[in-house]
């Protein structure tokens, strides 16, 4: 496409645009804004300057304003504003998305291999190798080149219709480069990089807004939300890794052939994918990126390995809810060993009371790690760990670190055996058991349980406050501010405005967010 060279014309006047002439107009501004976008955001070489950029894009929003009949939700203007949704539509998908076998041995890759060699019968197969990336998996559908729509992978069957949010990241094409197919649905990730997390939940503690415990939890978190506005140049990003269906379009035997073509459409595959033939390879794959696995913008948490020829796919089929032809290589856990300084009991929101490890502050794996958890009495025996003793600790992806095992010290006198407290740590009351779990039975009149309880009811799985974090409700609990939700509810904004670290302008927001999860009750 010839862009340059139109970006220095001077534009005709509005007023003396025909119908025909405006639209003819529109069509190729927004195809020509697709492309610059493509190169700034996905070839990160940009071909014009911002200002001509910029100059391109008022034009096609004073056109579109003068000519509302040729709106469309794939023009690049939506992506900058959309009207927020009261809740997600359903779709169905073009075709069902599996999920990945995964597997965390070598012996198991080996047995994959040995599967396809039985099963497939070809002289030499080839596979595929990518990362495996930990993000948000999602459908785009493509008609004749155009976004028509984007979903989350659900129940595999049918997912959430967040094309307003997808249509806000920028590395997700609103229209296709080059010749399009007819029909295209392809799946990819949408993940957030590292960078962007970490200015993203500064961000937003500063807002008194719960900081998102990860980069994965964040994407979902963006992705799902029911106000496009909020990604609005947000640090997400896009990769696509599998056709899912194709109609009137370029012949594809392979993966390989798919990856290929995906950039030419303008969809961003990633840069370390490799075809390889030997088990070898394989195993020098998987070990580059679990030690590499912290020098990328993004997270992952293993490799993939997929058949690379689609007959071949074909002729190994599928199980219920994932392929036979391919396999997620998960990377193990990362590990660490370091002192364990005291136990303490930690009382839940249901009362659980958990014994959990204090440990000399470590880096497991690019986190600093100074608590694990030990689960409860019977576990803290069973790896017989006291106070001062070295453990071997343990953080899969991002789940709570643990303590798995003792590191014996021979010549060491080891301090006395841990004892679970009679009384709840909290509130005092007298505790008692079941099973291999204490219990607190004081309800919500013990601190501790009415602050997980505020916290869960708070967080985004239940009524989605904004700006009521962890901090915050302990304070609220901790000065006797609320007793329980409908004191919560009935919380004046002027005793919000008397908190630490608030302004007038947080409190009123947080008072609006504690009344609208009130109505929607
Ligand atoms: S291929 C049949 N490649 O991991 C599935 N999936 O259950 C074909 N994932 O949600 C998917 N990185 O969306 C493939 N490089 C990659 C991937 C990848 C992440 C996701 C996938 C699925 C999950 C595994």
């Amino acid at each position: 496409m010839d862009s340059g060279s139109r970006s220095q014309v001077a534009f005709k006047n509005l007023a003396q645009l025909n119908e025909r002439e405006a639209k003819e107009q529109i069509e190729s501004l927004r195809k020509e804004i697709e492309y610059h976008n493509y190169h700034y955001y996905v070839k990160n070489s940009p071909k014009i300057s911002d200002e001509a950029f910029d100059r391109l894009f008022h034009r096609l929003e004073e056109l579109e304003r003068r000519f509302p009949q040729f709106d469309s939700a794939a023009s690049p203007t939506q992506r900058v504003g959309a009207k927020p949704v009261s809740r997600l539509k359903k779709v169905k998908h073009a075709v069902l998305m599996l999920s990945l076998n995964a597997v965390s041995s070598e012996k198991e890759v080996e047995d994959f291999i040995e599967s396809v060699r039985r099963n497939g019968g070809e002289k030499e197969e080839e596979f595929v190798l990518e990362p495996k990336f930990d993000g948000f998996s999602v459908e785009l559908v493509y008609r004749k080149g155009d976004l028509e729509y984007g979903a989350t992978r659900g129940d595999g069957e049918s997912g959430e219709d967040i094309s307003a949010n997808l249509r806000m990241v920028r590395q997700v094409p609103l229209k296709l480069q080059g010749e399009a197919p007819e029909f295209l649905a392809v799946r990819g990730e949408i993940y957030m990089s590292r960078t962007g997390f970490q200015e993203l939940n500064k961000q937003r503690i500063k807002n008194n807004e719960e900081a998102f415990a990860n980069p994965r939890n964040a994407a979902a978190g963006m992705m799902r939300q029911l106000d496009p506005n909020r990604i609005k140049g947000g640090p997400l990003g896009a990769i696509f890794y599998d056709i899912l269906r194709i109609e009137g379009g370029p012949r594809l035997d392979s993966d390989w052939d798919a990856l290929r073509q995906m950039p030419k459409w303008g969809l961003r595959t990633d840069e370390h994918n490799k075809k390889v033939t030997s088990i070898d390879r394989i195993i020098r794959y998987h070990h580059r990126f679990q030690e590499q696995r912290e020098e990328l913008d993004y997270e992952i948490d293993g490799i993939v390995i997929k058949v690379n020829r689609f007959s071949l796919r074909e002729r190994l089929g599928t199980r219920q809810r994932s392929p036979r032809w391919a396999l997620a290589w998960k990377f193990s856990p990362k590990k660490e060993i370091t002192r364990l300084r005291e136990i303490v009991v930690s009382v839940g929101r249901t009362g659980i009371l958990t014994p959990v490890a204090m440990l000399e502050p470590v880096n497991v794996g690019g986190v600093t790690v100074s608590r694990a958890t030990l689960h409860n009495i019977d576990e803290v025996r069973r790896k017989d760990v006291r106070p001062g003793d070295i453990v071997r600790i343990e953080r899969a992806g991002d789940v709570i670190p643990e303590v798995v095992k003792r590191i014996d010290e021979p010549a060491k006198k080891r301090q006395s055996e841990f004892r679970m407290p009679k009384e709840c740590p909290s509130c005092g009351s007298r505790v008692y058991r079941e099973g291999a779990y204490w219990f607190c039975p004081a309800g919500l009149s013990c601190f501790a349980q009415l602050t997980g309880h505020l916290i869960h009811f708070a967080s985004r799985s239940a009524m989605n406050i904004s700006g009521l974090g962890e901090k915050i409700v302990k304070q609220l609990v901790r000065r006797e501010m609320v007793r329980n939700l409908a004191q919560l509810y009935r919380l004046p904004v002027e005793e919000i405005k008397q908190l630490e670290g608030f302004s007038d302008r947080s409190a009123e927001k947080l008072y609006a967010s504690i009344q609208q999860a009130r109505r929607a009750r």
